[in-house]
């Protein structure tokens, strides 16, 4: 380890450690967020060697953000997690302005990861066509935990000339006997493209094809993951805003591939309709299932909304570990199973009544789930205690925040031909909505300023369920 490595080592446990002596009240009870300071992407989602890993962008330094690193958790069980600290470091001359984002291959003996190397050459550059080197990069392990030496396996100087400096975020999985590579890409131009590559030994990668939109759909397509039968999932920056699709700044979503390879803006499906949404990947794990987890935070979003977790030293988190199941070319994503595990006592909402009102206690989180539901009203809705309110009207279904909850989050809006259900996760600071078994989800992070809220649910029949929740345990 070199010394610059140690000294970011031993700095970084400092600054948690002092972190963990000042606990805030947005803390999450069954969300993973940054020990201290900023987190954005997911990173290097796996199952290896008994365990699930999930490592992701980590700026320990700064709450807004700034140099990345790569932070990890491990889990047996996806409800209970071990932090296991810092694990990739921008601590080589490929990478000293960013550890960026990348993946995982699990393979029987190694685990190897690969990620996007960020370097910003000092003068007058607009680093997007020049003044950025973004190699592509790989480390190796044998205990999932320990890293061995960085290696360059794409050089910057190597990608097609057609791109600007903007290509990273390298997602590899096997196919048959060979390995493949999506990175995402900006060509000249401005329009969003995948980059794909192939190899068969892991270090030698040939350049394949890209992949893209007849018209430009957004200047740049972050984060991409290719997976199941079959599925291109990116972010796009650069989309037009409408009433009911693309309403953040940028988005994420996923096409269709077609047998041709192609894909059609057309037949884009955005992953979440919540605020707070970016940059997921998806992971099988030992039983075959395909899990996804985003980043519940949205980039340069802060002139629109903020999160109050700032002045407790944090910011963002991680959404649960959904489950993917496709049904009619369609993706839907539901929290993985054993997340039920942190249910405590339940109560039964009784539908007789045309009101159902039962107080939540915030600092507990909760698990509300909602079914057979025929709305009688001409408006279906879900108020916690005036802080945040669904609204099922027309085809349209709604979250609204309070100002103070919703920290400068108003509303976000999706069509839904019915609702048959919804389920509610509702952490201290964050909330996950799931319509009709996951086929919309709404992500979001709130801020009640009142310790228990007042459920309220009304305007049709139903069966509802309530649990608290326990919090997951965090070992360090
Ligand atoms: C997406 C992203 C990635 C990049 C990383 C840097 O949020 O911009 O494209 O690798 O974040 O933190």
């Amino acid at each position: 380890m070199s010394t610059l490595t140690k000294v970011l080592e031993r700095n970084i446990k400092v600054i948690e450690k002092n972190a963990d002596l000042t606990e805030g009240r947005f803390r999450l009870g069954h969300h993973l967020m940054p020990p201290v300071g900023w987190l954005n992407d997911p990173n290097g989602l796996c199952w290896y060697k008994g365990r699930y890993h999930v490592f992701f962008q980590y700026a320990p330094f700064d709450v807004e953000g700034g140099l990345k690193f790569w932070g990890h958790y491990t889990s047996e069980d996806l409800v209970d997690w071990k932090y296991e600290g810092t694990a990739l470091y921008p601590d080589s001359p490929y990478d000293c302005h960013g550890v960026y984002s990348g993946s995982a291959l699990a393979e029987s003996e190694k685990l190897h990861l690969f990620f996007t190397g960020n370097v910003k050459i000092d003068g007058d550059y607009d680093y997007i066509n020049e003044g950025r080197e973004t190699s592509t990069l790989h480390v190796e392990s044998e205990d999932g935990i320990h890293f061995g030496d960085k290696e360059e396996i794409i050089s910057f100087e190597k990608y097609p000339e057609e791109f600007t400096c903007h290509i990273r975020d390298p997602k590899v999985w096997k196919e048959n006997d060979r390995y493949l590579m999506v990175l995402g890409g900006r060509l000249k131009g401005d329009k969003g493209a995948v980059l794909v590559y192939e190899s068969e030994n892991l270090k030698e990668w040939k350049f394949k094809h890209i992949i893209t939109t007849p018209e430009a759909f957004g200047y740049m397509w972050e984060c991409p993951d290719y997976f199941g039968k079959k599925f291109l999932s990116v972010s796009p920056q650069g989309l037009k805003r409408e009433e009911f699709r693309f309403q953040n700044i940028y988005q994420s979503g996923y096409f269709p591939v077609k047998e041709d390879g192609s894909v059609d803006e057309r037949d884009f499906r955005e992953w979440d309709m919540g605020f707070d949404f970016y940059a997921p990947q998806t992971f099988t794990d030992n039983s075959g299932r395909r899990l996804l987890i985003g980043w519940m935070g949205m980039p340069d979003a802060e002139e629109e909304y903020t999160n109050k977790t700032i002045d407790e030293g944090w910011q963002h988190c991680l959404t649960v570990p959904r489950e993917l199941r496709v049904k009619a070319g369609k993706i839907f994503q539901y929290p993985a199973k054993e997340l039920e595990r942190l249910r405590k006592e339940k109560t039964i909402l009784d539908d007789e009544k045309s009101i159902v009102e039962v107080r939540v206690e915030v600092n507990e989180g909760f698990d509300l789930l909602i079914e057979d539901i025929a709305v009688t009203d001409r408006s279906f809705q879900i108020s916690m205690g005036g802080q945040m309110l669904f609204k099922y009207e027309n085809e349209i279904a709604e979250i609204g925040f309070s100002e103070i909850a919703g920290a400068g989050r108003n509303k976000r809006k999706a069509k839904v031909s019915e609702l048959n259900n919804i389920r509610i996760l509702a952490d201290t600071s964050a909330v996950e909505l799931y319509l009709n078994d996951g086929e919309i989800v709404f992500s979001t992070r709130y801020y009640p300023d009142r310790e228990d809220l007042q459920l309220k649910v009304k305007g049709g029949k139903f069966r509802g369920n309530l649990w608290n929740l326990r919090k997951m345990i965090f070992t360090k």
